[in-house]
């Protein structure tokens, strides 16, 4: 399926819009788009007890499976930073993400005005802790 590039990032920084970063004041957006062609998005959500807070791309796989999609309807993922450098997703960002999309997913990595950095789930977390190494 054709990944809507443009409109998932357009998506996934209007979403910045909504980031509630009042500690960090470092806002990030995501999106994700579906095999239905619909597009979800969300922002980091930040908390007084810090660890807490919610990273966009955990607020938006979260918000897709609360929806019902799982990672058979997910075509491709962005994260996008307004930051002049590249923002990755952190590490525990990186085990959701390989546990709820595919490992050949596409994530595109966005930041500044319109610099691109394309990678995928897997390539993010390779030797990721899944759900089989439960079985003992
Ligand atoms: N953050 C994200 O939302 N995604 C990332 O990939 C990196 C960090 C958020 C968490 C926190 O609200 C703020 O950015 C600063 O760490």
């Amino acid at each position: 399926m054709k990944i809507k590039e443009q409109e998932l990032i357009a998506e996934a920084r209007n979403a910045l819009k909504n980031s509630y970063s009042i500690y960090s004041n470092f806002k990030v957006g995501a999106a994700v788009q579906l095999k239905d062609g619909s597009i979800i998005s969300g922002t980091n959500i930040e908390n007084a007890s810090y660890g807490l807070s919610n990273c966009a791309e955990r607020t938006t796989l979260f918000t897709a499976y609360s929806k019902g999609y799982r990672k058979e309807d997910i075509v491709a993922f962005v994260v996008l930073s307004p930051a002049d450098h590249l923002v990755s997703p952190c590490g525990a960002c990186r085990q959701v993400m390989s546990e709820l999309m595919r490992p050949n997913t596409p994530v595109y990595m966005v930041y500044g005005k319109d610099k691109i950095e394309k990678t995928t789930v897997k390539d993010l977390l390779p030797f990721s802790f899944r759900k089989e190494d439960l079985n003992v």
